[in-house]
């Protein structure tokens, strides 16, 4: 969130709102997102790759009013699952503005993307291949698709491995032919228009260098195409994974220093291959969502151990966070509701789930004074945390709520136990 402050009293404010203020009428814990950030981060995104088309990935986070603003600001979308392109047609996204995802689509879901005239569909297998094919003859359509490959390439945040990251579910392997004959096959499809090549090759990442191999290899199969088929193909896609801040050690690269680079990196390459430059696409999820917005959590418990730290527990945990738990992934965190002099000390944050792995921040440093009651919020939630959540121990999915101009409202509201029971119909 970037409109954040402290108020007179000490408590922090977004937008205006102080948090204690949020707190009170929301209930903790709750996803605060940032509307104007959110905006932002897209203006960003479109204005550094004015020329190319930037695909927000659902997955981050998706919801009714996400699919607003991206629509309003001009965004494309990628879906990766009939629930998401439900969500995104109900919202009113546009079909053709739409990307499918996924590497294992059912027909149904095919066919429902197929009929509602999704813009694109990336396919990842020579079975799918198969599967779009039929659903738009049957519907009586020319499907554009993209063939998502796997370049060999594998980056993670400030690695960059270059070596054989075939092994992996997603996308039909460059090396030993695979792409070349998912081509093939495409092309001899009446029913299916190739409009180009899709590559991703992780998420975090913070070095150009992965992308650089990526788009590399991904105009190498566009020359080999234009070479045994005569044709060239209009797109690339060069994917998501652009890293964000989740600390002050992490050092992400702006949207228009993406931009450039990829453009010089896809121009060179094309030069070198004799090609016309084909239009680029991205798929921005975390970069986008990830930063505008925090989770609000109160204090339960603070437990001393003496000798080693203090452990905080917190009223939500790895159900509405799983990323520390199950990526190891650095969080920070600040008392919100009030300022503190109190002495620095060393904590675990952690949930109220059954299990020691429960951990939300795993090193931070809090006041000393610290106290049941208190507010604390932990930053850069806004992406894989809601859309993660779970009902582990049956919690109840914490609310995301939208801040804007001194005005906050519910976007999706917070689970309660007759959602719950209603589900459960023993
Ligand atoms: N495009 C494709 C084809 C993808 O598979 C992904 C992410 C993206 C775009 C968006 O990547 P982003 O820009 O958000 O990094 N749950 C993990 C991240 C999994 C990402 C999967 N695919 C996490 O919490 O870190």
């Amino acid at each position: 969130a970037r409109t954040v402050g402290r108020g007179g009293d000490g408590a922090a404010t977004v937008a205006g709102l102080a948090v204690t203020d949020l707190a009170e009428e929301f209930g903790t814990p709750a996803y605060i997102l940032d509307e104007d950030d959110f905006r932002a981060r897209c203006r960003a995104w479109s204005d550094a790759f004015s020329g190319a088309d930037v695909f927000y990935a659902g997955k981050a986070f998706l919801s009714r009013a996400v699919v607003r603003w991206l629509r309003e600001e001009g965004l494309n979308l990628d879906v990766c699952s009939g629930t998401e392109l439900a969500v995104a047609l109900d919202a009113g996204m546009p079909a053709e503005r739409i990307a499918f995802h996924g590497n294992n689509k059912t027909a149904e879901e095919i066919e429902r993307a197929v009929e509602a005239g999704v813009g694109r569909i990336v396919l990842d297998s020579f079975q799918e291949i198969a599967r779009v094919a039929h659903a738009a003859q049957r519907a009586g359509v020319r499907q554009r698709v993209q063939i998502r490959v796997t370049v060999g390439v594998e980056a993670h945040t400030h690695e960059f491995i270059a070596t054989a990251h075939e092994d992996q579910k997603f996308g039909l392997a460059l090396q030993g032919g695979q792409a070349a004959e998912a081509v093939r096959r495409v092309l001899n499809l009446p029913s299916l228009e190739l409009a180009g090549i899709h590559s991703h090759i992780g998420s975090q990442i913070f070095d150009m260098a992965g992308f650089e191999v990526s788009a590399r290899r991904v105009v190498g199969l566009l020359r080999d195409i234009r070479d045994e088929h005569g044709v060239e193909l209009p797109e690339i896609d060069l994917g998501g994974g652009l890293g964000i801040a989740y600390t002050s050690e992490d050092d992400p690269c702006e949207p228009h220093e993406i931009a450039k680079s990829l453009a010089e990196i896809v121009t060179r390459e094309c030069a070198a291959a004799d090609l016309t430059v084909p239009r680029l696409s991205v798929e921005p999820g975390r970069a986008i969502v990830g930063p505008t917005a925090f989770t609000l959590y109160t204090v339960g418990t603070v437990k001393e151990l003496p000798g080693l730290r203090t452990y905080v527990s917190v009223d939500g945990g790895m159900s509405d966070n799983i990323r520390t738990a199950l990526y190891d992934a650095d969080y920070s965190v600040a008392l919100v509701s009030r300022t503190s002099n109190a002495e620095p000390m060393l904590t675990r944050v952690v949930g109220k789930h059954c299990e020691s792995g429960d951990i939300v921040v795993r090193d931070a440093y809090l006041p000393a004074d610290l106290a049941p009651g208190d507010l604390i919020a932990v930053p850069a939630t806004g992406a894989y945390c809601r859309a993660m959540a779970s009902n582990y121990n049956h919690a109840l999915r914490p609310p995301v709520v939208a801040v804007r101009d001194g005005e906050a409202r519910v976007i999706v509201r917070r689970e309660t136990e007759d959602d719950l029971l209603r589900l459960d119909v023993g």
